[in-house]
This record gives C-alpha cells, structure tokens and sequence, in this order.
C-alpha cells in the first residue's frame, strides 16, 4: 500500500509540474476574464483549462476515482466513499489577474472522506508542498517539513480574509486584536503555506471545499487544527468559515468566542 501511495505521489508531482508549466505559458497571452457571482469573484480561461487538463489527467491515473473541481469539470459529489480528487485550479484568481504572482495549484486525495495526500503548488516560486499521512510527512519540494512552533495567538501573526474583519463576524476584530498582528494574502493555498512554514500562526476565512482540501492533509499532518470557527469537525462537501492554527492559537481563539470579547 505504502509505495502504491509513493507511485502516485510521483504522478501527482509530474501532473503538476506540467500543469504549472502550462499555466505559465498561457499567462503570456491576454487572459479572459469573467465575473462568477460579482465583480470580486472572477474566472479565467487559465482557470477553466488548467482543471480540463488535471481533471482528464487524474482520470487516467486514477480511472475508478471520483473528482470534485471548483470550476464544474469534474463529478456532482453527494458523498466522499471510495477515492476522491478535490481540485482547485487556480486559487487566488484574483491575484492571478492584478498581480501575476501569490496563487497556486492545489489537490486534495481522500480515501473514504480521510485525507491522505495534499499538493499546493505556490507557482510563480516553484514550490511543490506536498504530503500527508500517505507518505508520513510534508515536504517543501524534497525538503521535510518540521512541525512549526506551537505559539498562543498573542505571540504569532494571524492571516485572515479582509471582509470577515471588516464586517466583524465571529469577532474577528477581537481575534485579530489578541494576536501580534493580522495578514490577508489574498489566497487561501498561499495563506496556508505560510501557516505550514511558520510565518503566521493561523487563518480564518470562508472556504469551499477546493480551498481546503489539500491544506486540511497538509495541516493536520503538522500538527495543526483545522475546524470550524466552532472547533467543529469541517462538512468537506460545502462551505465551511474554518479556521486553521496552532494547538494552542486554536484554544485561545475559542476561548474568545465564548468570552464574547469587544476591542
Ligand atoms: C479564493 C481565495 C481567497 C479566499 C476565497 C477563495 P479562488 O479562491 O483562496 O483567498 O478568500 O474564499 O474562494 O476562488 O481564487 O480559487
Ligand atoms: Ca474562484
Ligand atoms: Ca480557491
Ligand atoms: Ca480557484
């Protein structure tokens, strides 16, 4: 079992390697760029192909498998039973767009609703994190990744999706108050690498499934929290206002909750 997870983790690898390489072909043309539900949630043409081409990939490599991706091309899921592909393309499409730099590519493999291997490719620094309990660690590219530091919420900087603070819900604004400061990268696979390498020790957004799945492997296996702003087990087949952190960031943000504490 064991090396039949190491050869497809070598096929996810060189899946994403060639599906970077696309992807940095065709931002060399002029994108084309459509609104989704408003003018902040937006879709490519990079998007669209990039999870054509994974989707009929993965389907190769794993023909009885069933795949969920963000934007359509995959399985209509009610369930997580067997071996499932959650696909975000591009995460951070925004970015993408106005910046050209701060998104990813990212996959998450479950078997039978258990995470197993995750893959967050940060594409303009060629980047590959990857791993999962099917392959006993994380690794940046070939380096293993350590577990980071296990700091309360005070002594660490939190990352954050800007409209949630804006807006107060789940005192946010009380959240970020009792942490050394807040960050917002805009990318929900971006912010998460930043958790794994210990830059910041938490994030709290709302995310779709394909925002999490390949962080939630990821993160567990290092020893992070990843639930709802709750502390409750996340529904991996829909929306879910998670929050991911360190041990003791984690209690510490639930214990505000409870508080009810005001800036
Ligand atoms: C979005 C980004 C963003 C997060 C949103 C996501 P997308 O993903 O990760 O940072 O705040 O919730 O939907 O749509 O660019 O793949
Ligand atoms: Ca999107
Ligand atoms: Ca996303
Ligand atoms: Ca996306």
């Amino acid at each position: 079992m064991a090396e039949e997870w190491q050869q497809l983790n070598k096929q996810v690898t060189d899946l994403l390697k060639t599906a970077r390489e696309q992807v940095l072909t065709k931002m060399q043309a002029p994108l084309t760029v459509n609104e989704k539900t408003n003018r902040k949630d937006l879709v490519t043409n990079v998007d669209k192909s990039n999870e054509q081409f994974l989707i009929k990939q993965i389907h190769q490599i794993d023909p009885t498998a069933r795949v969920l991706g963000e934007e359509g091309f995959g399985d209509a899921l009610q369930d997580l039973k067997g071996r499932v592909w959650i696909v975000d393309p591009i995460d951070g499409t925004m970015n993408f767009v106005k910046q050209r730099d701060n998104f990813a590519i990212m996959i998450g493999i479950y078997q039978d609703g258990v995470g197993q291997l995750g893959y967050i490719y940060d594409v303009m620094q060629d980047v590959l994190y990857h791993g999962g309990p099917a392959l006993g660690g994380v690794y940046a590219d070939e380096r293993r990744l350590e577990a980071p530091a296990n700091i309360a919420l005070a002594d660490g900087l939190i990352g954050a999706s800007g409209p949630l603070v804006v807006h107060d819900v789940s005192h946010m604004q009380a959240i970020v108050h009792a942490s050394a400061g807040m960050r917002v990268y805009g990318s929900a696979g971006i912010e998460l690498i930043n958790i794994m390498l210990g830059k910041t020790l938490g994030y709290i957004s709302y995310l779709k499934p394909w925002d999490i799945a390949a962080g939630k492997v990821l993160l567990e296996a290092l020893g992070c929290q990843v639930t709802t702003i709750d502390g409750q087990p996340l529904d991996m087949l829909s929306s879910n206002l998670v929050l991911v952190a360190t041990e003791k960031a984690q209690r510490d943000i639930l214990q505000i909750e409870e508080d009810d504490v005001s800036l």
